[in-house]
């Protein structure tokens, strides 16, 4: 994640309400639990100035981790799995995301996350096939990688499957190039890195055809994607989109404060239908379990450890870079809760099962 290139003109979507200054308040009556434990925005802020302030022209916190980051870097590659380097570890990134200013980026790969995928496909198949058509919704999908990769991969193993496949990003400029589907092979202004790396010499024949120093989506992985410009925070959005069977919220809240990304993240919560399912990965865990926790979202735990590390870009970079991913620690009593990144939203009848998936 750390060679891609800023968006522009990105704005961080303002919480949807102005938030109390009620840092490190724990939640009544439930103990003090970490991710109970969320700063707001404005202590955010706060926090940020007094760890950023500096001495003499230089910030003493930012050399402490630069000085960390290189005796990091000199750690024999089995240290980072004992508890004690791992507990400093998560110490240490609490900090950085603590003082490190958000920048939204574009970056993403075709194939990104593989088990994602693989679940899905297990869940696609679960399906009454009598059901109405498959309701998919991809939220802040970039220049598409995620949303062709997604398509291709059902309509390859399920052919003539119904479903009906909308896409959303907050930047009018990325959606256009998605829409379109033409992707130079040295790559293009929104992103440095290569988008094509993770995918199989087969998927690429698969997925695209050649144009010159470009490669398109062939047109059976195009047709009948929705392309919508709009902001995964704005509350009126659900009563527009109305609800999904699927809805992919991957790598944007993560470059979001964590007040925002809990807020947005409810926000998304609302377009899953009662008993759909929500894949949400590259996002601050402790937020994250929050709304887990609160809206009392159901963890999958089938390939719970391999989606987690399926994203090999996000944990390389932890713990000294905001985005970073800590490694899964199967030890923790809250591990579903903290780690699942496929969450099924519960019906609101608990009696009742959604006759669309087994
Ligand atoms: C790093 S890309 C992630 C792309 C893709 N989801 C993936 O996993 O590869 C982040 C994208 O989130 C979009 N974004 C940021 N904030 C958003 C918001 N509030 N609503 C919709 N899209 C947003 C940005 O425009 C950018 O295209």
């Amino acid at each position: 994640m750390g060679g891609e290139r800023p968006q522009a003109d990105y704005e961080a979507p303002a919480c949807a309400e102005p938030v109390e200054h009620t840092a490190l308040r724990p939640k009544a009556g439930t103990g003090t639990r970490r991710a109970d434990l969320l700063p707001t925005r404005a202590a955010e802020t706060t926090l940020a100035k007094v760890l950023n302030r500096r001495f003499l022209g230089k910030s003493p916190l930012a050399a402490w981790l630069r000085l960390n980051e290189r005796a990091f870097a000199l750690l024999p590659s089995g240290a980072l799995k004992l508890r004690a380097v791992q507990a400093y570890a998560r110490c240490l990134h609490t900090l950085v995301r603590m003082c490190d200013s958000r920048t939204m980026y574009f970056g993403t790969f075709f194939m990104r996350n593989r088990p994602q995928l693989d679940l899905v496909l297990r869940l696609v198949g679960q399906r009454d096939p009598t059901a109405p058509a498959l309701k998919v919704l991809v939220v802040a999908c970039s220049i598409g990688a995620e949303v062709y990769s997604l398509v291709g991969t059902i309509r390859s193993r399920s052919p003539g499957i119904n479903m009906t496949v909308t896409a959303i990003d907050v930047s009018a400029d990325a959606m256009e190039f998605a829409r379109r589907g033409r992707y130079p092979l040295y790559g293009c202004e929104f992103t440095g890195e290569n988008i094509f790396e993770r995918l199989t010499a087969e998927e690429r024949t698969n997925l695209f055809e050649s144009s010159g120093d470009c490669l398109s989506i062939r047109p059976w992985v195009r047709e009948g994607i929705t392309w919508l410009t709009g902001d995964a925070a704005d509350p009126a959005l659900a009563g527009q989109l109305g609800t999904h069977d699927m809805v992919f919220a991957n790598n944007f809240l993560c470059h979001l404060h964590s007040a925002d990304s809990e807020q947005c993240l409810r926000n998304i919560v609302r377009f899953v239908k009662p008993g759909g399912y929500l894949f949400v990965s590259g996002v601050d865990l402790d937020a994250r379990a929050k709304v887990v926790k609160d809206l009392r979202l159901v963890p999958v735990t089938d390939l719970l450890e391999e989606i987690h590390a399926g994203d090999p870009s996000l944990i390389k970079d932890w713990p000294f870079r905001y985005w970073g991913l800590e490694a899964f620690d199967p030890q923790r009593a809250d591990r579903d809760q903290r780690y699942a990144s496929a969450l099924r939203v519960p019906m609101r009848d608990p009696q009742v099962g959604d006759a669309a998936w087994a």
